[in-house]
């Protein structure tokens, strides 16, 4: 087990609450089980019908009109720190674009696995909540699940042929999510740090990218997204009184470190090192590249221009109550950013 998933009070720490352990069918087969549904989960599941779309939908994504990633850009330039670096003036127009569309292709399949991971997690907590609404959400948000991951999946293979692999710090977080017992990590986990995140990420990309068929699906999933995300809410509201003190401060320094595997996962040249040997590129001079263009500070890409992820992911965190708005002071403008987790 890895440091995201360490707990005090262990597998089947709080919120327990009579949820079963994996396994069990009991609660299959207890029908006063289902006299208990939250009325504000039971709203969002009505959103489900209008939020109807189909990846294969031409509507939602056409990928039959000419899109050659080898000479047309998925993202401006300016997107890009490596572009905007010195080792980004050095390249070609064409070399520029190859680079930029590699890093793109590398976001999308960090996306793809984070929607593959959500499909398992969601799967799970059906079988685990206690709330009869809230298991018949995370029944549909399996499914959404797995459209989205079918979506990313097709655009990419489309694009590019095959995703990236997860890179270090993403794929462990992912597979902790995954992997621990504890049902309020698992939430939170997913809704609060993942699909908070995925919302600021999405947006941003949506804001700039320059293929309508990416921009016209993201818009559609990010429709989703919110809804999934407002579920975390809900349920964290709806269970915050079930904890004592130290069991809601271990869940926040959990979330904190969920959040620095996602800033990492943004921010890092050595997480997406893969991306530049074939490129020509040294990993270690892009690095560097950037730290001189902009002082000794990394920042995420897009940062200067539109929704930052990391500014969204902490608004969403500070309104779970997972963050103290002492925490989320402003900094770049007015913008409310983790300051601990930029300056580490
Ligand atoms: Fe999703
Ligand atoms: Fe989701």
């Amino acid at each position: 087990m890895s440091a995201y998933a360490k707990s005090r009070s262990g597998p089947g720490g709080p919120p327990s609450r009579g949820e079963p352990p994996q396994g069990e069918l009991g609660p299959l087969f207890d029908a006063l089980r289902d006299a208990q549904r939250s009325p504000a989960i039971d709203c969002l599941l009505h959103t489900v019908a209008d939020r109807e779309w189909g990846p294969d939908d031409p509507e939602v994504m056409d990928l039959s009109q000419p899109f050659d990633v080898r000479r047309q850009a998925i993202m401006p330039e300016e997107w890009f720190p490596e572009l905007r670096s010195a080792v980004g003036r050095d390249l070609t127009v064409a070399e520029r674009i190859a680079l930029g569309n590699e890093i793109i292709r590398w976001f999308l399949s960090g996306i793809l696995h984070g929607e593959q991971a959500a499909f398992y997690i969601s799967a799970q907590l059906c079988l685990r909540l206690e709330d009869a609404a809230a298991r018949e959400f995370m029944a549909n948000q399996a499914r959404e699940e797995a459209r989205h991951a079918r979506a990313f999946s097709r655009y990419i293979a489309r694009r590019w042929g095959a995703a990236y692999s997860p890179g270090e710090a993403f794929g462990r977080l992912l597979r902790d999510l995954h992997d621990t017992d504890r049902i309020d990590y698992k939430i939170v986990g997913m809704s609060g740090l993942i699909e908070g995140f995925a919302m600021g990420a999405l947006s941003n990309i949506r804001a700039h990218t320059l293929d309508p068929a990416l921009d016209r699906m993201l818009g559609h999933v990010l429709r989703d997204e919110t809804v999934h995300h407002n579920f975390g809410t809900i349920w964290l509201e709806e269970t915050r009184g079930r904890y004592s003190g130290l069991d809601w401060q271990e869940l926040r320094h959990f979330a904190h470190r969920a959040y620095l595997a996602l800033r990492l996962n943004l921010v890092s040249i050595y997480q997406r090192r893969e991306i530049y040997a074939p490129l020509g590129l040294d990993w270690r001079r892009v690095r560097l590249a950037i730290r001189e263009s902009r002082g000794r500070r990394e920042k995420a890409p897009g940062l200067e221009e539109g929704i930052n992820p990391l500014t969204v992911l902490a608004r969403n965190l500070v309104r779970m109550g997972l963050m103290p708005t002492t925490q989320a002071r402003p900094q770049h403008g007015s913008s409310p950013v983790l300051v601990e987790a930029v300056d580490s």
